[in-house]
């Protein structure tokens, strides 16, 4: 576990009570050191990077290029571009492989389980393109349909699956998925937005061609994420956005680009939130994150069966390679109600259809309370949760 107080919002209180945060699917909390390293970044060396040979310039974009440099380590992978998260990661595939690789008639296998930011860029190109979408259906004990999945790959030319679902923490079967892909002659893209913070994706070991991750979602700042391409199919990628740092060469009749993942980064970068995002990392270099993960996972499960014996239903199966998410419903009590009472007492969970509005409509359902832990969560605040939600379930919850 690491230390809270490495994270001054979570010494706060909230209506009185302190903060117990337990809405990290949606994103983290921040350390000292991150926020530290934006201010020192804007007090001492804020300048645009790439364009000037002054100090500053160089000290910018010298810290920028560092997260990128640090990113490739982390996943071990050939190509990193900076994007604004995972969102826009996602549209860089439909848009910058997409519009290249896709024709009319070819498939794009999607699932149920995807965030509407897998979802929706596909269905734009679709549109644009008269590209098929297959989606792969979601089972009743919350997993892929894996025949249903092997069944969609003739044709298909890009498999986009999400490494976790951030409404059920269900770590899908990605080594298996990305190997019958590559065996139908698909491409993969992963949306690990959930998965990179709760685990090291070697994204070279397992040969994915496409990773969309969010810093914000891995103690880092907001406004920033990255794509992480194979080689190959970073040759078979169009720029989409066109202006200044992407080019080579411009004349009035014509421009060419830059041949690396500049091609992909038009005008200014996002280069405080590199800068913090490179903190976080190095901050995560001394989390045991496997250690981590069993522990969280230990809490989620715990947390699960006491929200069962509450009478709620829990969505989700907390498997041993799923992430620490629960989400929840309990009969007598409306999702807003519950959040809106359990903030009174300090606990910050989710609500809503979390952008998964096709997988809940699966499961027959608008909405769930979320509670997703993270590094600085302990077993205390789960207990205070089911605590807090036993009293309130008391007062306002007719039968409980
Ligand atoms: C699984 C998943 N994919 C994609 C996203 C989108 O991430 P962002 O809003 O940071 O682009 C999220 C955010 O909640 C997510 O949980």
């Amino acid at each position: 576990m690491v230390d809270a107080s490495d994270f001054p919002i979570l010494s706060r209180k909230v209506n009185g009570k302190r903060l117990v945060y337990l809405d990290n699917a949606a994103t983290t909390q921040k350390p000292q050191t991150v926020i530290d390293a934006m201010n020192t970044y804007y007090t001492n060396s804020n300048a645009n990077v790439h364009r000037a040979v002054h100090t500053l310039a160089g000290e910018a974009t010298d810290g920028y290029e560092a997260c990128r440099t640090s990113l490739k380590s982390w996943f071990n992978a050939e190509r990193v571009v900076m994007t604004s998260g995972t969102t826009e990661a996602i549209n860089l595939v439909a848009h910058g492989w997409g519009r290249a690789n896709l024709r009319e008639g070819d498939a794009v296998v999607l699932t149920e389980m995807e965030h509407h930011s897998d979802i929706v860029p596909w269905q734009m190109l679709s549109k644009e393109r008269g590209v098929e979408l297959r989606y792969v259906p979601v089972l009743d004990d919350m997993t892929l349909d894996m025949e249903a999945y092997e069944a969609s790959l003739p044709g298909a030319k890009l498999v986009c699956v999400v490494h976790t679902s951030n409404v059920l923490g269900v770590r899908n079967p990605v080594e298996h998925i990305i190997e019958q892909a590559h065996a139908a002659g698909a491409r993969v893209l992963l949306d690990a937005a959930q998965g990179a913070p709760h685990t090291r994706i070697d994204v070279t070991e397992l040969e994915v061609d496409f990773l969309a991750v969010s810093a914000h979602k891995m103690l880092g700042p907001t406004g920033i994420g990255c794509l992480t391409v194979k080689e190959e199919a970073f040759a078979e990628m169009a720029p989409f956005m066109g202006g200044g740092d992407m080019i080579d060469q411009v004349t009035v009749e014509g421009s060419t680009y830059q041949d690396n993942e500049h091609k992909f980064e038009a005008g200014t970068p996002r280069i405080a939130e590199a800068i913090g995002w490179k903190a976080a990392m190095d901050y995560l270099e001394n989390v045991d994150l496997e250690a981590e993960h069993h522990r969280l996972l230990h809490i989620a499960r715990w947390t699960a069966a006491a929200l069962r014996d509450l009478g709620c239903t829990v969505y989700g199966r907390h498997d041993d390679l799923d992430s620490a998410v629960v989400s929840f419903l309990h009969p007598d009590l409306h999702a807003e109600d519950m959040a809106h009472l359990l903030d009174a007492q300090g606990f910050a969970v989710r609500t809503g259809h979390h952008c998964a509005q096709p997988l809940l409509h699966r499961l027959g359902i608008s909405s769930t309370v979320r509670a997703s832990f993270y590094l600085y969560n302990t077993m205390e605040e789960a207990e205070g949760l089911v605590e807090a939600l036993t009293a309130v379930l008391e007062r306002f919850g007719g039968s409980a």
